[in-house]
């Protein structure tokens, strides 16, 4: 079986990325490495052919610290010559920010006002040292603001030229059409990760299929603190044994085989996980072997429908 594409435009621009992102969130989080690390891995991510970043303009430690991945990732593509925010440079780089979210004390609060994603906006342009963001994603819908609000808001922004796509993060599929009848709606970041076969976030994929929106699974690997678990869960290791490539590549190689129009955003802080993220493209699966991992993803501890199929096993065995 065959990927359909290496390279996926972004609906409504002339941009085109390769189909492994980077997400730069651990850069920045609790436990971040230092600044030499995070910039070495976002160097090699980028001379290893990745092009599209995905960051956050509150992928920081708390409010003191807001736009600390975007400068970081904004300082090494600048230094590296690459172009983005509609500035040429070789590589050109797609940096996929996200605004509409604060850090007081180093939580996670929805901010959806139509103000502060307007000045977030602005703030973004400023550190990112661009006119215009490649695409810029709603973070997440604010149950304080009503999300049409919110995404009229961004709307204005792209209208004015200071966006070029617009995407959206943590919706339902109707809020994405909510959204779609107000203005063109580029990408949705959504999790979806090898414990979600079955459950919520597929429908969702599909649905962006059809309509021609391109998906940026998060935490495609499993998300921070749970990665450990998928990728040494035996029945993985055993396709990933028979396929010849490591789990991580393999989950990231199953992302791509499965959904043509999606384009996983690995979150990294070590060069070793981007050297090894990079090289997924290149893993291909037979019908066989992705069905395989498929059982060994609905084998991981918690993943939906485990339950339900031992309560059906065992209700089996008791007729
Ligand atoms: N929109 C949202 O609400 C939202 C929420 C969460 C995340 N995100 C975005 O999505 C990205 C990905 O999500 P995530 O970081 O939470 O989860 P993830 O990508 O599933 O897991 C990230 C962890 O996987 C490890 N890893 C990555 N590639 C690897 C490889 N090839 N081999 C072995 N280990 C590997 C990394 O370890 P090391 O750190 O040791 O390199 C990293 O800590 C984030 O970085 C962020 O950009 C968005």
């Amino acid at each position: 079986m065959t990927m359909e594409a290496d390279v996926l435009k972004i609906p409504g621009t002339e941009f085109h990325v390769r189909r492994v992102g980077l997400g730069a969130m651990p850069l920045s989080l609790a436990g971040r490495p230092d600044a030499d690390q995070a910039h070495a891995v976002i160097r090699r991510a980028v001379e290893l052919g990745i092009t599209l970043v995905d960051t956050a303009d509150v992928y920081a430690l708390d409010d003191d610290d807001i736009g600390h991945n975007e400068r970081l990732v904004a300082g090494v593509l600048k230094e590296m010559g690459a172009g983005f925010g509609g500035t040429p440079g070789d590589p050109q780089v797609v940096v996929a920010t996200k605004g509409g979210m604060r850090r007081p004390g180093g939580r996670w609060v929805p901010d959806g006002h139509p103000e502060h994603l307007r000045a977030a906006a602005e703030a973004t342009l400023r550190r990112l040292g661009v006119e215009r963001l490649d695409l810029h994603q709603f973070h997440t819908p604010d149950p304080k603001v009503p999300f049409l609000e919110s995404v009229g808001a961004l709307a204005d922004l792209r209208d004015r030229g200071l966006i070029a796509a617009l995407g959206l993060s943590n919706v339902s599929p109707d809020q994405l059409e909510a959204a779609r009848a107000v203005v063109p709606i580029a990408s949705v970041q959504n999790r979806l990760s090898p414990w979600d076969l079955g459950s919520g976030p597929v429908p969702m994929v599909e649905r962006c299929r059809k309509l021609g929106v391109l998906f940026l699974p998060y935490a495609p690997l499993g998300g921070s603190g749970k990665v450990a678990q998928v990728l040494s869960h035996p029945p993985l290791r055993q396709v990933a044994e028979g396929v010849g490539s490591t789990p991580a590549r393999l989950i990231l190689a199953w992302h791509l085989h499965r959904h043509p129009h999606v384009v996983p955003i690995p979150g990294a802080s070590r060069i070793r996980s981007v050297e090894s993220s990079a090289g997924a493209g290149a893993v291909r699966l037979e019908p066989a072997q992705l069905q395989a991992l498929e059982r060994a993803f609905r084998s991981l501890p918690g993943a939906p429908g485990l339950v339900r199929r031992w309560v059906r096993k065992l209700r089996g065995r008791i007729r």
